[in-house]
């Protein structure tokens, strides 16, 4: 596929920082023209830890990465690609159901900007009207403390005749949307959302999060089947429990299923 490569103006930060409002002062955002992976930018070069957490922002990924190893694809413009590292106390809980609190992050800032029919898949995926419209990948980095890179991938209107390989249905928010905010609301709303998440989740973990994300679960109770390298499981996809897991009921019983390789799918 050869697509022209679009326009894609830095975002106003003056604008964006009138849109965070008092949020503002708890993040250091820097926009870049091109990088390989923001993930892996702010993973090999830490920033420095000033109490604030540090937002990267590309117009261009040339090595955007998904889960697994696999490539997420994005267009100058097309797309909002971002990282967000985030240093937690050192009492902070596992990792495990971070992505999950950032999808139900990304999900209602969607719906605050008037997207409708937005539901998570698990562990990673934001979808609309059943279509993948975000994904989200979190790394850790070993320092003393618990720091995560939360990276953020979401289509903006891709190019018209776009075949991404190995995927489900896909959306984009001028779909949904019939026009597109601008860029520096979307980041403020995305923003807006994620601080209080991701300081609910360091102080109680997911435990509390757990029924806002059912409720929004794209599965639920719906029959799936779950695989990876050493699993192969079927069976109705009964949500997740307090710390994110996934629950499955299959014919030999309850079935608690942990992200790591495995994949979710609608049962053929
Ligand atoms: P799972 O997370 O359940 O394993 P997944 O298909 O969502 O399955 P991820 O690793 O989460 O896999 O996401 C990477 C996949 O997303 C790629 O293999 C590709 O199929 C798909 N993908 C890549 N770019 C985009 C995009 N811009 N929009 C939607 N999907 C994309
Ligand atoms: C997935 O669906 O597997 C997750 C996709 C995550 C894509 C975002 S784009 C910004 C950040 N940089 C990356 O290389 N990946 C994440």
């Amino acid at each position: 596929m050869n697509i022209s490569p679009a326009h894609a103006p830095a975002p106003d930060l003056a604008a964006l920082t009138a849109a965070l409002g008092s949020l503002a002062s708890a993040f250091d955002i820097r926009w870049v023209e091109e990088c390989t992976s923001t993930n892996s930018v702010l993973l090999d070069a830490p920033p420095e830890n000033d109490g604030r957490s540090h937002v990267l922002i590309a117009a261009r990924q040339n090595a955007g990465r998904g889960r697994r190893g696999r490539q997420w694809l994005s267009w100058p413009g097309a797309s909002l690609t971002f990282s967000v590292l985030w240093r937690f106390a050192p009492d902070a809980p596992a990792p495990a159901g971070l992505s999950l609190a950032v999808g139900l992050a990304l999900a209602r800032a969607l719906e605050k900007l008037g997207t409708s029919s937005v539901t998570l898949k698990w562990p990673n995926d934001v979808l609309v009207h059943g279509a993948k419209i975000a994904g989200i990948l979190v790394e850790v980095l070993p320092e003393r403390t618990l720091t995560a890179v939360i990276g953020i991938g979401l289509n903006l209107r891709l190019p018209a005749d776009v075949v991404i390989p190995e995927s489900g249905a896909v959306t984009d928010l001028a779909c949904e949307l019939g026009e597109l905010p601008a860029l520096e609301t979307l980041l403020a709303a995305i923003l807006s959302e994620l601080h209080p998440m991701l300081t609910t989740y360091a102080s109680t973990g997911f435990a509390l999060l757990r029924n806002a994300w059912q409720q929004r679960n794209a599965f639920a109770n719906l029959p799936v089947r779950v695989s990876g390298e050493e699993l192969d499981i079927s069976g109705l996809c009964l949500g997740v429990d307090e710390e994110g897991v996934l629950l499955v009921r299959t014919d030999e019983g309850p079935r608690r299923v942990y992200a790591g390789d495995v994949s979710l799918r609608p049962a053929p």
